[in-house]
């Protein structure tokens, strides 16, 4: 084996978004476009010779290939061991374990999360630090920084390693070391939840339909819901991983979880129904013929989670990013629990449970993690429903229709418009930014709007700010218009509009929020002019 070192130009627009670098697949197979990228992250740590560093992706196409160039990488970079998942795979939530577990500086996730995959699809890489946490904005900014002066890298000149089999391999100075994907993780899980009370709610018949989307957590589901808690054989659906997911779209959400929602609405219905993306951290949750928004289940999340002993007598604050909805405040309130608002991305929670000043944190995107780990987790999310499930024997919505009943319902919208050229929503964003301080105390379509603002973070643990962040518009009538770019696109923009009401009369509960929060989406469109200023139409998305 010799270790080379190998001229390269820089790539333009090496910027890390809301999660890593994601591009389209052909972006990632120009020349020397993933060294550039993996050098300049190296380039940017501290001493890490001799340290442990982990590998794992969600095994979408692209996977095996990027896992060879990193492995070759770090053994150039004399990394002292390498930890990577069995054929490359680990789910993000496992990787940030196993980082944690075994000590390692820190792990490169090979994901493009939700994304669809494929040739034509998503690739991406994400480098989460020793806490196991997404590397925070200060970090990524040097890797972006890194890629723009960047002239070599080293490269371990070697066949490519094999990674079929568990063990133990030596490369000159480094240890590649083989781990199985699910182990690790399902060992932990099984310290945070009991097993035993949840195993016996299935022996009592209890049904549940876990929809692995053909992503990576098919393995886990089913290692850890049909072998070890034992709901019945088939329970996990699409449970082989697929590189391009089957042709979908590895997103649960209402949209491209059809398979599962069918079933939930049929008259044959499990008790419960939960779905996972491409890389295991987003999670989604159906009771028969009622579904769950993310923001209410995080709400309720808050609610019990110390009926669960990992998390007795620990609960000391809740953060949501800003777009999701105030649900949980109120029950956070109830149990004397600080509430955070971060900006969107699950790097921002990364201080916040380091310190200890958050228990339990979410996104309405699907997303919920604790301190248990530093990123967010579909299956730990799932297990958190089944033990609550198990523990109160309520309905799933039994326990959605209490908290609306007690605080009123608050009824989410997203919709996302893609626009093409990113300037143009850049300009639909500063022209409203701009409007912003006249806003307050006027009124449009009837409705008054008390307070807007751009929404500028400050870590309360770090004192960073972040700001461009989004744009929050609050109305009098306990309404919320929030617009912000995506930051996980790999062209164009996408620019989102998330509407949010309280609603206390109870015979409005079961309406449809596209109904209740249509006047909103008008005013919304109003205030941005984005019609007009964009030429787009429609949303390509409403959730
Ligand atoms: C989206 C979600 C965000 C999540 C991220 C990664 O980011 O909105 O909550 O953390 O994906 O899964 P966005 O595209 O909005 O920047
Ligand atoms: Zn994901």
């Amino acid at each position: 084996m010799d270790i080379i070192s190998v001229k390269t130009e820089p790539y333009q627009g090496q910027v890390p978004g809301t999660s890593g670098l994601r591009k389209k697949v052909s972006v990632f197979k120009q020349n020397h476009y993933l060294e550039n990228f993996i050098q300049s992250v190296f380039d940017s740590l501290d001493s890490f010779e001799g340290k442990t560093l982990v590998i794992g992706g969600d095994g979408r196409y692209y996977n095996d290939y990027a896992v060879q160039v990193l492995l070759k990488m770090a053994i150039a970079n004399q990394f002292g061991r390498i930890i990577v998942g069995q054929n490359g795979i680990l789910s993000t939530p496992a990787t940030s374990y196993v980082i944690v577990k075994y000590g390692a500086m820190g792990g490169f996730i090979l994901s493009a999360s939700h994304n669809p995959g494929g040739p034509d699809g998503d690739f991406g890489i994400k480098f989460d630090n020793e806490n196991g946490a997404p590397a925070p904005q200060e970090l990524t900014d040097k890797f972006a920084k890194r890629t723009r002066e960047i002239d070599h890298f080293w490269w371990a000149d070697m066949p490519d390693i094999d990674l079929t089999q568990v063990g133990e391999l030596v490369f000159g100075s480094t240890v590649v070391q083989v781990i199985d994907p699910v182990s690790d993780y399902a060992a932990y899980m099984q310290k945070i939840f009991d097993f035993k009370q949840i195993k016996r709610l299935f022996d009592k018949g209890f049904r549940m339909t876990f929809d692995a989307m053909n992503a990576v957590t098919g393995p886990y589901a089913k290692y850890i819901f049909e072998d070890l808690l034992g709901a019945p054989r088939g329970s996990v659906i699409r449970q082989e991983p697929l590189m391009d997911f089957g042709g979908l779209h590895p997103e649960p959400n209402l949209t491209y979880a059809t398979e599962l929602v069918s079933r939930m609405y049929s008259e044959q219905a499990p008790d419960f129904g939960t779905a996972s993306d491409g890389d295991g951290d987003r999670y989604m949750i159906l009771g028969r013929s009622f579904f769950v928004n993310p923001s209410d289940s995080l709400a309720v999340l808050a609610g019990y989670l110390d009926t669960i002993p990992f998390y007795r007598g620990k609960m000391t604050g809740v953060a949501r990013s800003m777009p999701t909805s105030f649900a949980v405040d109120d029950v956070a309130k109830d149990k004397n629990l600080t509430v955070y608002q971060t900006p969107t991305g699950w790097k921002f929670f990364g201080s916040l449970l380091t310190a200890g000043k958050i228990t339990l944190c979410g996104e309405e995107s699907f997303g919920a993690g604790s301190y248990h780990l530093q990123e967010k987790d579909g299956i730990w999310a799932v297990l958190c429903w089944l033990s609550i499930l198990a523990k109160t024997g309520k309905s799933v919505e039994q326990l959605v229709r209490e908290l609306w009943q007690k605080q009123g319902r608050v009824f989410t919208l997203l919709h996302n418009y893609d626009i093409a050229d990113k300037g143009v929503a850049e300009a639909v964003m500063a022209g409203l930014k701009e409007k912003l301080p006249l806003l307050p105390g006027t009124v449009i379509q009837k409705e008054k709007i008390t307070q807007a603002f751009p929404f500028v973070y400050t870590d309360p643990v770090t004192g960073e700010v972040a700001d461009n962040q989004g744009l929050c518009i609050y109305f009098e009538s306990d309404a919320r218009i929030v617009f912000r770019l995506s930051g996980t696109n790999s062209v164009g923009a996408t620019l989102k509009i998330y509407i949010n009401q309280r609603v206390r009369e109870f015979d409005k509960f079961d309406s449809p929020a596209t109904e209740v929060l249509d006047k909103w989406v008008h005013i919304a469109l109003e205030l941005s002019e984005l019609k007009r200023l964009t030429g787009v139409e429609k949303p390509s998305m409403i959730t």
